[in-house]
């Protein structure tokens, strides 16, 4: 994939362009820029694009998208007090971030202020991530889906948890594609839907 003008790899690293400026968008904090790094093929984000970001913690990724979906907005839903205290002020300086204080499990809650999204994004280390994403993803449907798993929050082998989950998303899915993004990301993998 060629990526958009607003992104660039430089020496083994992403850049977003802000501005003027090109910024370093860190793949060993943001598992979307791991995503992109390990090319990744898909990239449904847009300026006007909604995003539900599920697993929001203090907002590093959550940032870099609302640089990109400067139009849209990115509904930022964390299960942890102390998180929210550094989302809440990042969503203070920017005007496309909504914070919601609330559990992933429960979509319901959250509803009022996610709407419609176009994108959900999810990036929670719990046993039954691949539920919570599936439970999510049919409650909003939203034309596109990223799941960031991590392994060693599931029992089982590596290689076990990883076939699970492609199993599990190719029951609900038409579209499942899986990239390894274990380099930035040691125990992960990403994968994008639709
Ligand atoms: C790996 S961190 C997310 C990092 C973030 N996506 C980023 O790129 O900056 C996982 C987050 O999931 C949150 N989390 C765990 N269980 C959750 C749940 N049931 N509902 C919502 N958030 C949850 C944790 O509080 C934690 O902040």
């Amino acid at each position: 994939m060629d990526l958009p003008n607003y992104l660039r790899k430089k020496r083994g690293k992403l850049e977003l362009k802000k501005g003027k400026k090109w910024i370093t968008w860190n793949p060993y904090h943001s598992k979307l820029a791991a995503y992109l790094l390990g090319s990744g093929e898909n990239w449904p984000f847009t300026r006007e694009s909604k995003v539900l970001y599920l697993g929001a913690a203090e907002g590093n990724t959550v940032n870099f998208l609302s640089n990109i979906c400067i139009e849209g907005r990115i509904i930022a839903i964390d299960i942890s007090r102390i998180s929210m205290i550094e989302l809440v002020t990042l969503a203070e300086e920017k005007r496309n971030i909504i914070p919601f204080l609330g559990d992933a499990h429960f979509p319901e809650k959250y509803r009022n202020h996610a709407g419609n999204p176009d994108i959900l994004y999810q990036d929670i280390a719990q046993a039954d991530q691949v539920n919570i994403f599936v439970r999510n993803y049919k409650y909003f449907k939203p034309k596109y889906g990223f799941l960031m798993i991590k392994s060693h929050s599931i029992s089982g082998k590596e290689s076990e948890v990883y076939s699970e989950t492609k199993k599990i998303l190719n029951q609900n899915f038409n579209v499942v594609k899986v990239i390894n993004i274990s380099k930035w990301a040691k125990g992960h993998n990403a994968y994008y839907i639709e």
